[in-house]
């Protein structure tokens, strides 16, 4: 299992960059980013959340089967816009409705370099842009006016020192 790597880890900010092998050690990080994200219980994982910043991300949506993207690109967004509340592993505990188009198309490769398109809406198309964000080193709470993010982080912060403290008990 991978480390999860949380607000204030300056590898979250990072300029992702693209992935040029697509060998056995990228077959592993895909698999382990799929078990950690699992085990974390979340539907979606970049690579500067575990420490990587790489173009990599993965996807796994219940009941769907996993996806791995590799070096993505977001190649269209539709004009109508949706609501929905966000959470993210990096900012456990806190969530917020964030504004993003309803449908994206995908172009990336897979684990073996394949190159793929997806036309995504609903859930997925929300993922997709959460987590492509991830790799310019964007957060949902960037997206969210001062105020409001404010307010995110403080929640965040407060509900973090009580975890430690529960923590500090055992
Ligand atoms: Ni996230």
């Amino acid at each position: 299992m991978l480390d999860i790597y949380t607000l204030g880890e300056e590898v979250l900010r990072e300029q992702c960059s693209d992935i040029k092998e697509f060998d056995e050690a990228l077959k592993m990080l895909s698999d382990a980013m799929l078990d950690t994200l699992e085990e974390a219980d979340g539907i979606g994982l970049a690579g500067p959340q575990v420490g990587v910043p790489k173009n990599i991300f993965v996807i796994h949506i219940r009941d769907e089967k996993p996806l791995v993207f590799v070096n993505p690109s977001i190649t269209a967004t539709s004009m109508e816009t949706g609501v929905y509340e966000e959470g993210c592993l990096s900012i456990p505990g806190v969530y917020h409705d964030v504004v993003r188009p309803l449908r994206v198309t995908v172009q990336a490769q897979d684990v073996t370099g394949k190159p793929f398109t997806i036309e995504a809406d609903g859930i997925l198309a929300r993922c997709i842009q959460h987590e492509y964000d991830h790799l310019s080193g964007k957060l949902y709470i960037d997206r969210l006016d001062e105020k409001e993010k404010e307010k995110v982080i403080r929640a965040y912060e407060k509900k973090n020192r009580a975890a430690r403290k529960r923590k500090a008990r055992v």
